[in-house]
């Protein structure tokens, strides 16, 4: 059994993040924490609250940063829609909101466990995460691994060059990726390969169960809007891939590397600098997940879903 902390911005694709975490037997989510990304932090607080609800966790969430260390906040309303969960009705949440930062849940619930017990999913900008840091650096030693989605070596999706979780907070991303932790960027090399067909969509719809209904609901709102905004006739489900990886690292080949967040540049900043020069080694504790194997991760998430919809 692994334990996560989801540190997620609610938000299509980390709902299904959150459903493959709450569905899958390997996984036991020690917290969700939420992040000002996909839309403002009241909102997508409010998503995680009733995903939880929805998917029966009972663990604590957590309301974390409202905007960037530095940066000013954007959102990404264009593809996930005014509440940043368009396209369903939440159930009202059964549980009531953690009161602590979600930054000193993330300190609190890695301290308090085994070395090596926890492991930390981030799926929006790392603004929570670069914040835990400066509370406590110690977590830095004592997580498992940091396995999240953002950023791309070779690909950007918000700039020609930048991933948008890397892009809202590109400070908290520097912090992030220097600390001395074992780190995989699950970015967009990887989740451009995560493509959301129709014949997973048949897959999940042929489980028939409540939630199987509430999923097909999200994607018919995320296919829509990341066709008319970002050209895809089928779009890449990015967050579940950090989280699939965690349960099975087969579904990722990935290669060790530096990995600088470009802070300053003209046209660049929040592009994420790897090092793929085959004749170049450096050391480094980062990782950047490059290959998927999409039938494993549909397998995983299918199963997931099949598992939550029978409780
Ligand atoms: C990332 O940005 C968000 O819109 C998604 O939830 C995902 O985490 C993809 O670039
Ligand atoms: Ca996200």
């Amino acid at each position: 059994m692994k334990r996560v902390i989801l540190d997620c911005d609610p938000g299509h694709d980390d709902a299904i993040a959150l459903f493959l975490a709450a569905g899958n037997p390997e996984i036991e989510v020690a917290a969700i924490t939420t992040v000002g990304g996909n839309q403002s932090l009241d909102k997508v607080t409010r998503n995680a609250l009733g995903l939880a609800t929805l998917a029966g966790l009972d663990c604590p969430v957590a309301a974390g940063a409202s905007r960037p260390l530095v940066a000013e906040p954007q959102t990404a309303g264009e593809i996930h829609g005014e509440s940043g969960l368009d396209g369903v009705v939440l159930p009202s949440p059964a549980m009531s909101l953690d009161p602590r930062h979600g930054a000193q849940v993330i300190v609190d619930t890695i301290m308090s466990a085994e070395p090596g017990e926890i492991t930390l999913v981030p799926t929006g900008p790392l603004t929570n995460i670069a914040l835990a840091l400066r509370l406590e650096p110690a977590i830095a030693e004592r997580v498992a691994e940091v396995s999240l989605m953002g950023g791309g070596a070779r690909e950007g999706n918000w700039s020609p060059v930048a991933e948008f979780n890397i892009v809202v907070d590109p400070e908290a991303a520097d912090a992030v990726f220097s600390a001395p932790w074992p780190l995989t960027m699950v970015g967009l090399d990887a989740t451009h390969q995560a493509l959301l067909t129709g014949e997973v969509i048949d897959r999940i719809r042929a489980l028939d169960t409540d939630i199987s209904r509430f999923v097909v609901d999200l994607f018919d709102f995320f296919i829509k809007t990341n066709l008319t905004e970002q050209g895809f006739p089928d779009p890449p489900l990015h967050d579940p891939v950090a989280l699939a990886r965690v349960i099975d690292p087969s579904v990722t080949s990935c290669k060790r590397t530096p990995i600088h967040v470009e802070l300053t540049g003209t046209h660049t900043r929040g592009m994420t600098v790897t090092e793929l020069r085959p004749w170049i080694e450096e050391p480094a504790s980062t990782s950047v997940a490059l290959g998927l194997d999409a039938d494993r991760l549909w397998d995983l998430i299918v199963d997931a879903i099949d598992r939550l919809g029978t409780r």
